[in-house]
C-alpha cells in the first residue's frame, strides 16, 4: 500500500479524514509505504524556503498524527533519485494528449492562464493558448507530465493498493493505463496494476465552512490540524449558516448540512442526534451547534498540535526518520529501476 500528499501548506480536517486516519488505520494490516511528495509541489513553483518548511511540517504532522516508522515506510519522494530516473524513463511511453486531457491539468492549467473554469469554450482556449506565443503566460511541462510522476511513485514501490481522494482516480486510471502499456510493448508482466483502495469505510468528503462543498487548501476554508484554539474556535463562529429552520422538519441548507456533517465527523453520536433533534423542532440556536462543534473539533486536533509542537522541535528525530525511510523506499525502488532499464535495452557492456 502506498500513498503520498503534496507539500503545499499544513495539514487540515480534510487530510485528516480523508487520508492520514486511514494512514494510521492500515499500518497494522499491510506493508504500508507513505510520502510527502515534494517533487510534485515544484509544479507549482513554490517558494524553496516555503516547500522545505512545507515538508518539515507535513513530516511533524503525519507522526504526530499516528503514522509510525516502526510500522510503515514514511519518506520523501526527493529522497528517492530513482524516482526522478524513472519519470524520464516512463515518459517515453507517455502520450502528450492523453496528458493535456486530463481532468486536473486542464483545471490547473485554466488557473495559470487566468481562463474561467464555467467557460465551455475554455478546453479549446487552454490548448490555443498554450501552443500559442502570444501570451505571456507559461504552463510548464512539468504540470503536464504530473500523471507521470505519481505513476512512478506507485510503480516503482510496484505498490497495488493505494488510497486516494477522489480528485485522484483519474491519475490511477493513467498508471494502471502505463502499467499495461509498458507490459504490453515489451511483453513483460512487470508492473502490477495498482487499485484505488478506501480502508476503514467508504470514502468521507469533509465540507468546509463557507457553505462550499469541500474544505481545500486553495478554497481558503480549512481548519488546520495545528489551529490554536481560539483561532480554531473564531473559524468555527464565522461559518456559514442561515435564518434557522422556521417550519418542523424543514430541509437544511447546504451550510447547515456541512455544519452537521462536520458535527458527525467529530462529536458521538449522542450530541449529533441531540442537535438534529432540534432542528426538526426548531428550538436550534447555531450559535450552540457551533460551540460544541468547536469543542469537539479541538478534543481531535490539540493531541496532535502538541505532539507537533515537540516533534517539529526535534529535528534529530525527523532526520533519523526519513533516512530510515528513504533506504527502504529506495532498496525497492532501485531494483524496479534496475530491472527497468535492463528491460528497456540500457544494458551495461
Ligand atoms: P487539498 O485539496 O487541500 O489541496 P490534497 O489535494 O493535497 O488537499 O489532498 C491530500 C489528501 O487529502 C487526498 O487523499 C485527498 O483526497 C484528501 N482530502 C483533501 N481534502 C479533503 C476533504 N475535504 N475531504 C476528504 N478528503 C480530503
Ligand atoms: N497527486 C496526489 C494528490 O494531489 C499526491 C500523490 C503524488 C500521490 N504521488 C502519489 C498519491 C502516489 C498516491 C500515490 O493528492
Amino acid at each position: 500500500m502506498l500513498s503520498g500528499i503534496r507539500s503545499t501548506g499544513n495539514l487540515h480536517l480534510g487530510n485528516y479524514y480523508g487520508a492520514l486516519r486511514k494512514f494510521v488505520a492500515a499500518q497494522d494490516h499491510f506493508d504500508c509505504n507513505f510520502f510527502i511528495a515534494d517533487l510534485h509541489s515544484l509544479t507549482t513553483n513554490p517558494d524553496p524556503d516555503a516547500l522545505h518548511a512545507n515538508v518539515k511540517s507535513i513530516l511533524a504532522e503525519y507522526l504526530a498524527a499516528g503514522l509510525d516508522p516502526e510500522k510503515s515506510t514514511i519518506f520523501i519522494q526527493s529522497d528517492v533519485p530513482e524516482i526522478s530516473e524513472m519519470y524520464l524513463l516512463l515518459n517515453m511511453h507517455v502520450g502528450i494528449g492523453e496528458l493535456m486531457r486530463t481532468v486536473s491539468f486542464k483545471d490547473k492549467a485554466r488557473k495559470m492562464l487566468g481562463i474561467a473554469p464555467s467557460d465551455s469554450e475554455s478546453d479549446e482556449e487552454i490548448e490555443k493558448q498554450i501552443v500559442g506565443n502570444d501570451t505571456g503566460k507559461r504552463v510548464n511541462a512539468g504540470l503536464l507530465t504530473y500523471p507521470t510522476l505519481m505513476a512512478v511513485d506507485i510503480l516503482i514501490q510496484k505498490a497495488t493498493k493505494v488510497p486516494v481522494g477522489k480528485d485522484q482516480l483519474q491519475h490511477l486510471e493513467l498508471t494502471r493505463r502505463f502499467a499495461r502499456r509498458f507490459n504490453s510493448f515489451y511483453g513483460v508482466d512487470f508492473f502490477p496494476e495498482p487499485t484505488d483502495f478506501s480502508f476503514g469505510g467508504a470514502p468521507v468528503k469533509v465540507p468546509g465552512l463557507d457553505g462550499s462543498g469541500k474544505m481545500g487548501k486553495s478554497e481558503g476554508n480549512c481548519i488546520y490540524l495545528i489551529d490554536e484554539p481560539k483561532a480554531l474556535r473564531k473559524k468555527v463562529m464565522r461559518a456559514v449558516t442561515d435564518e434557522g429552520p422556521t417550519a418542523p422538519n424543514s430541509p437544511m441548507s447546504q451550510p447547515v448540512e456541512n455544519l452537521f456533517s462536520l458535527l458527525e465527523l467529530t462529536s458521538t453520536p449522542e450530541v449529533a442526534t441531540q442537535f438534529r433533534n432540534a432542528y426538526n423542532d426548531c428550538s436550534i440556536r447555531y450559535g450552540d451547534l457551533k460551540k460544541q462543534l468547536a469543542e469537539d473539533i479541538l478534543a481531535v486536533t490539540t493531541p496532535i498540535r502538541e505532539r507537533v509542537a515537540d516533534i517539529m522541535a526535534d529535528e534529530e528525530y525527523l532526520r533519523k526518520v526519513v533516512a530510515r525511510g528513504a533506504e527502504k523506499a529506495r532498496e525497492r525502488a532501485a531494483r524496479t529501476l534496475a530491472d527497468m532499464r535492463q528491460i528497456m535495452g540500457i544494458r551495461k557492456f
